[in-house]
């Protein structure tokens, strides 16, 4: 089908939901009368930007060599009057910047300034659609950016930040001021064409992307300064539900869960359709034709986040990613957070995916259960990986941060506490920077740690006057 034909398809079928509105709008009243648990500060409601302000200095020092601006980006805006949205991947998209500094370190915050949230701030509540939130009376959807909350990652590419989504467009930010400069149009007929939060960065700076539409995904490469070099269309074997893709050196890898888009309908979510007994099928594509392709067999796996790939001299491609048995956390878990609530347990295990020359595709487990994988620059070799983990009972989110090493087949990990939610962490050369939030000093925490001495916890830690909203991804910027 043609780009544009699909384009018209992807609109429609936002369009389609506007008439399937719930009336789910006394979820903030009732929150705010019900007893919370203490994780609910990581999907509380931050009500406006937050100024620059310093941090206070917990302990430790920052290294020397540790000069720059830890960026993030996640939801921050889940509930206007009485009304909320229906999943945690729904809220508005905040921006953080953590600038470190000649030993200090500073926090500023803006929320992306998006149609989404230019509508339901005029109207005082929620009413555009989303991942799993429905269209609502007053709904003004024209094109998937409508819809977009600009919530899930932020990059850096040509002097902007770049606010990540998945099904629109990338919208600019200034990074000094985080002010939004707007959607990015790639090319005319790439307007508002669906862009995933995961880009890929290659040692040069060159980006690669995907955006997926149904059984089609539109391959991008950016150079290092956010420009289109190339751009096409391909077929994918199905329809599956891609929130990441991953890559080596040579190949662009889209691993295709059985989540199936089964139906054109909104919210996105609703067309889904879990058959585990269709399996995982990988796809690897050659990166200087995109038409030489070549398809892998795997049990059914359902994921989020992958981590990078690696090639071995005769071809095999490795790697690794976080693997649930079912979208259980997309479907019943993420949307109960927002009420308050963690009904269901399914931890995310990290496993290593392994494609041979001759076919075969193999799955290992580490043994452990780890969420939002990091590595450090480059798709040469075997890296260590990083994580989240420590997952405890009754509490939905991380309170390690890890690394593992596949080659020794061990890891070492540091746990900041039972009264901490760990975000994810970033690789910045030697070091690892991250965010968590303190349940008991109910405040945002930044930490660096020796990457190559994770258990002895960090280095220095510094600690906002605010307390964030869980974040989802973010950049390390070197001034
Ligand atoms: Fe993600």
């Amino acid at each position: 089908m043609p780009l544009m034909d699909r384009r018209a398809l992807f609109h429609r079928a936002l369009l389609a939901g506007l008439g399937a509105s719930l009336p789910a709008e006394a979820l903030a009243a009732g929150l705010a009368a019900a007893a919370q648990p203490h994780w609910a500060l990581a999907l509380g409601d931050v009500e406006a930007d937050i100024s620059p302000r310093p941090l206070t200095r917990l302990h430790g020092r920052l290294p020397a060599d540790l000069a720059g601006t830890l960026y993030r980006n996640g939801p921050a805006l889940f509930r206007r009057g009485a009304s909320a949205v229906n999943h945690w991947f729904d809220g508005d998209g905040l921006v953080r910047a953590f600038a470190l500094r000649d030993g200090q370190a500073r926090l500023a915050a803006r929320f992306v300034d998006t149609p989404k949230r230019r509508i339901e701030t005029a109207a005082g509540r929620i009413v555009q659609p989303g991942f799993a939130t429905p269209a609502r009376a007053g709904a003004q959807v024209a094109s998937a950016d409508d819809a977009n909350a600009a919530n899930t990652h932020v990059i850096a590419a040509g002097g902007r930040l770049l606010a990540l989504w998945e099904a629109g467009s990338a919208f600019a930010l200034d990074p000094a001021t985080l002010a939004t400069h707007g959607p990015v149009t790639l090319r005319p007929d790439l307007k508002a064409m669906p862009f995933l939060a995961h880009p890929k960065v290659e040692d040069s700076g060159r980006i690669w992307n995907i955006g997926l539409s149904g059984a089609a995904a539109y391959v991008y490469r950016l150079a290092a300064n956010g420009r289109l070099e190339a751009g096409q269309l391909i077929r994918l074997p199905r329809a599956s539900y891609c929130h990441d893709f991953t890559m080596t050196a040579r190949h662009l890898i889209i691993v295709l869960q059985p989540w199936l888009h089964e139906r054109a309908s909104l919210p996105f979510a609703s067309g889904m359709v879990w058959r585990p007994e269709q399996g995982t099928r990988v796809l690897v594509i050659d990166k200087d034709d995109l038409t030489r392709q070549r398809l892998f067999e795997l049990p059914a796996l359902f994921f989020f986040h992958l981590g990078d790939g690696w090639e071995e001299a005769d071809g095999t491609i490795h790697f690794d990613g976080a693997f649930d048995g079912s979208p259980l956390f997309a479907t019943e878990t993420a949307p109960a957070l927002v009420e308050g609530r963690y009904p269901r347990t399914e931890r995310p295990l990290l496993r290593l995916i392994s494609l041979h020359p001759d076919g075969r595709a193999q799955l290992r487990d580490a043994g452990i259960t780890a969420e939002f994988p990091r590595h450090p620059g480059g798709y040469q070799g075997p890296r260590p990986t990083f994580h989240v983990g420590g997952y405890a009972p009754g509490r939905p989110f991380a309170r390690s941060i890890g690394r593992w090493d596949w080659q020794a087949g061990h890891g070492t990990a540091h746990d900041f506490g039972a009264h901490q939610i760990v975000e994810e962490f970033v690789p910045a050369g030697r070091w690892l920077i991250g965010t968590s939030i303190n349940l008991a000093a109910r405040a945002t925490e930044l930490h660096v740690l020796a990457a190559d001495h994770l258990a002895d916890g960090p280095v220095a830690s510094f600690r906002a006057d605010v307390a964030l909203p869980h974040s989802f991804h973010g950049s390390w910027v070197a001034a």
